[in-house]
């Protein structure tokens, strides 16, 4: 879907439909007297007084079919001492499904009636561009066409009754759109089925996307990984007869070449059987999904250079595919991290940690950084803890908290903080090695943690966000379809444009 916008009086409006986002107990005339000049007959429309704004109230009001504006989709947002943006992007994805279902071409948002919403017209511009765009996302890729299937509407107008349409405004909706591009990449690379996307399949899709977008690019094979003695890493990938890769993608841009830079770290599990340690057959094709976090860091750094982020950003993919076979890793087994410390593995469904801690130590190795974030499908015992709608966060540091927390409820996605409980740190002690990759279940999100910030020189400024549960979908939601949900992207964009 294309967004567009124009400039002209509400008279010259011509749509097929007109999007009315209206309060409870407000009239559309109430909302906006531009209603009345744009659509004349809403003063008489039947349905508009059954009309009463609830929130995910929709209501076709129709005129004469040869009218200018021949057709308001009043959007209920509920209370107005309740609104939120959230509110305005869910009710906006419905609209624009019901235009699909409807096979609307085009649809028209009037900014006067965004304007006078709280929270600022070009954050609003913003959301509804995103809202619109998540609502239509679907995976299509490995489906026949449905000839029975209604069309995706084409374009959303943002229409603007004064003399010219804000710069700001423009770029709001950009900003949009890139968010939403950036979560549908995710979303995308995380619904591949994981026969098509072996660790070096998606490392060869992050070189080529990364050279479209002109970011730096290098992938270490198993060779280099070696060489940087990478044992942790390599343990994960040593039972796929598919190797692992390690991605680095680097955002540099002119005059921010030298800045430290902030790094995000992601899991990619292209797949995760769970290993010798062989998870259940119930869900486990979910696990194809055990990659959004290294898909959220490509596609926050693709939406980085794509709008010239004055910041430098290094990401890291850290690939493999967790698969029993006879050379597969085992329980007992002890490998040496690139760190230099022996880990024993107790249970080989515990992988991703070794693949994070490599990559951790790596990124510490090779740059200062401002921060280091990762993101990971990492626990069960997070997914348990918090639920489908919020994940976990780990941090040390109150400020890096603060900014992520506001960066995710800017676009909708939740974290809640978990502790990295220092009393915990014993339960990772090894009879045989430096430390062990795991504690016991209970409280398994929090040993994971602090096996991770083990890895963490003193200073570094760090964060850990456990998406485990938060990943995945089975049911459809306001903004996306079953599956994949590429929870992160628009979190850790935020994070990374400073906008917060
Ligand atoms: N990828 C899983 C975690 C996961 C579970 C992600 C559910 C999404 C939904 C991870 O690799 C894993 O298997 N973790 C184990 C660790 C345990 C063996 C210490 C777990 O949580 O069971
Ligand atoms: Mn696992
Ligand atoms: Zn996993």
């Amino acid at each position: 879907m294309e967004l567009r916008f124009q400039c002209l009086g509400p008279d010259h409006w011509k749509t097929e439909v007109l999007l009315a986002p209206v309060f409870q107990g407000e009239s559309l005339h109430e909302a906006s007297p531009l209603l009345d000049k744009a659509a004349p007959w809403l003063a008489i429309a039947p349905a508009a007084r059954d009309f009463r704004g609830k929130k995910n109230e929709l209501s076709l009001l129709h005129g004469h079919p040869q009218q200018n504006v021949p057709r308001v989709l009043a959007i209920g947002l509920g209370k107005a001492e309740e609104f939120t943006p959230g509110v305005l992007r869910e009710a906006v994805a419905a609209a624009v499904r019901r235009c699909r279902a409807l096979e609307v071409e085009g649809l028209l948002l009037p900014e006067a009636l965004l304007s006078r919403l709280p929270g600022g017209r070009d954050r609003l511009v913003e959301e509804s561009a995103y809202a619109a765009l998540l609502a239509l996302y679907a995976f299509r890729d490995l489906k026949k066409e449905d000839p029975d299937a209604p069309r995706d509407p084409q374009w959303l107008t943002f229409a603007f009754d004064g003399d010219y349409v804000p710069d700001a405004s423009r770029e709001a909706a950009r900003r949009g759109e890139r968010a939403a591009q950036a979560v549908m990449l995710a979303r995308d690379l995380a619904n591949t089925p994981p026969n098509m996307l072996a660790p070096a399949d998606l490392a060869e899709r992050a070189e080529r996307i990364a050279r479209s977008v002109g970011l730096g690019c290098t992938v270490l094979d198993e060779e280099a990984m070696r060489a940087e003695g990478m044992g942790a890493l390599l343990a994960v990938g040593q039972g796929s007869a598919r190797p692992p890769r390690l991605v680095v993608l680097e955002h540099a841009p002119e005059g921010h070449e030298q800045d430290k830079p902030l790094v995000l770290v992601g899991k990619g599990i292209t797949f995760d059987t769970g290993g010798i340690c062989i998870k259940p057959a119930a869900k486990m094709h979910t696990m194809k999904c055990d990659m959004t976090g290294a898909a959220d860091v490509l596609a926050v750094l693709v939406a980085l250079a794509e709008e010239g982020t004055p910041r430098r950003v290094v990401g890291l993919m850290a690939c493999a595919e967790n698969m029993p076979d006879g050379n597969a890793c085992r329980p007992g087994d002890v490998v040496r991290a690139a760190s230099g410390d022996t880990v024993e593995i107790q249970n080989t469904d515990a992988e991703g940690r070794l693949v994070l801690c490599d990559a951790l130590h790596y990124a510490q190795k090779m740059w200062t950084p401002a921060a280091v974030v990762d993101i990971a499908t990492l626990t069960g015992a997070c997914a348990v803890a918090l639920g489908g709608e919020v994940a976990g966060l780990f941090t040390d540091d109150d400020a890096l908290a603060e900014r992520l927390t506001a960066g995710a409820e800017l676009g909708g996605e939740h974290l809640w903080r978990l502790p990295l409980w220092k009393g915990y740190e014993k339960n990772l002690k090894s009879q045989v090695a430096d430390i062990c990759h795991m504690g016991p279940r209970e409280g398994g999100a929090i040993h994971a943690a602090l096996f991770l910030k083990h890895f963490l020189r003193e200073g570094v400024r760090w964060a850990h966000l456990d998406i485990a549960g938060v990943d995945w979908t089975d049911s459809e939601q306001p903004l996306g379809a079953a599956g994949a949900t590429g929870f992160g992207a628009r979190t850790l964009l935020e994070l990374a444009r400073g906008g917060v």
